[in-house]
């Protein structure tokens, strides 16, 4: 079954990443920022988890906060991109080797009740069905384990959405969850307590050039499944830029980010069965 258009083609997402293994730590200033800020926030979680994923690692850069904060903790790090794995694993020194798994947050190898806390930042808006890697997050936590997020929301990038739409009327940013819809998906998958705020970033840019080529350059440039097919044409190029200058202001560019922070709590596995069902 094809997506719809404006959600990301997995294995075009998957090779872009991989390309992108090599430029990501020098452009992804923003996803180290909110990396940062999401690791603070375990300060005010009261948990000694012994085992945690870090899903959606990419290069590792939130792997070294994970590991001095829960010293005798193990750590695992998943990425559907085996390149930005070896990024990590080549990592400096590390305090101890977190071990990498290369696989799908929607389907993940490992037994029930693995984990005492997932952590993902920027990992699951390239979900294709949230709800689908939620169930899975919370097959794998045992009852009363963490899961701890970011994601993107609807606002984020909407400029160039918008100027895109002007340019050419193709999809080309990723269609991103609303954080309510995030909530109902939690309860839907059985998790408890869900808690949800939402931050708003803008980034500025001299030009558009230099958006697009930071887009590029962590593996985030247009991979949904309703892209253009073939080159992108000067014509179409121009058209984006003229709509884009709409929103200069002060002679900078803006690129908006929603930015989502959720967490909740896995509850029990535990189905009841009736006994007049196992009686008959
Ligand atoms: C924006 S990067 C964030 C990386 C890292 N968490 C950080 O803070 O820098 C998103 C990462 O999610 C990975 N990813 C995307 N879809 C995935 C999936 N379905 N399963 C596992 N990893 C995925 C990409 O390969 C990429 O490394």
């Amino acid at each position: 079954m094809q997506p719809p258009e404006s959600l990301p083609d997995k294995s075009l997402a998957r090779r872009s990443f991989a390309a992108a293994a090599a430029s990501y730590d020098g452009a992804a200033v923003l996803q180290q920022e909110i990396g940062r800020r999401l690791l603070e926030r375990l300060d005010l979680v009261r948990l000694r988890p012994q085992r945690i994923l870090d899903l959606g690692a990419g290069t590792g850069q939130c792997l070294p906060g994970l590991l001095r904060r829960y010293r005798g903790a193990e750590v695992v790090a998943l990425d559907i991109a085996l390149p930005m794995l070896q990024r990590a694993r080549a990592r400096g020194r590390w305090l101890r080797r977190p071990r990498c798994v290369c696989a799908d947050a929607e389907r993940l190898p490992f037994a029930d009740a693995r984990f005492d806390l997932v952590f993902s930042n920027l990992m699951l808006q390239w979900s294709l069905d949230i709800e689908a890697a939620f169930r899975e997050l919370q097959r794998i936590l045992r009852p009363g384990g963490l899961l701890l997020f970011t994601t993107f929301g609807p606002d984020t990038l909407h400029e160039l959405r918008d100027s895109w739409g002007q340019a050419d009327g193709y999809s080309h940013v990723n269609a991103f969850a609303d954080m309510h819809d995030l909530g109902d998906a939690l309860v839907r998958s059985r998790f408890a307590d869900p808690v949800m705020d939402v931050e708003r970033l803008t980034v500025t840019y001299p030009d558009l050039g230099k958006l697009m080529r930071e887009l590029k350059q962590i593996g985030a440039h247009n991979v949904t499944a309703g892209r253009p097919r073939g080159l992108t044409g000067k014509g179409r190029l121009r058209r984006l830029e003229s709509a884009y200058e709409r929103y200069r202001r002060d002679g900078v560019l803006p690129a908006s980010y929603e930015v989502v922070y959720g967490h909740a709590w896995a509850t029990s596995c535990e189905t009841s069965i009736p006994l007049e069902s196992l009686r008959r």
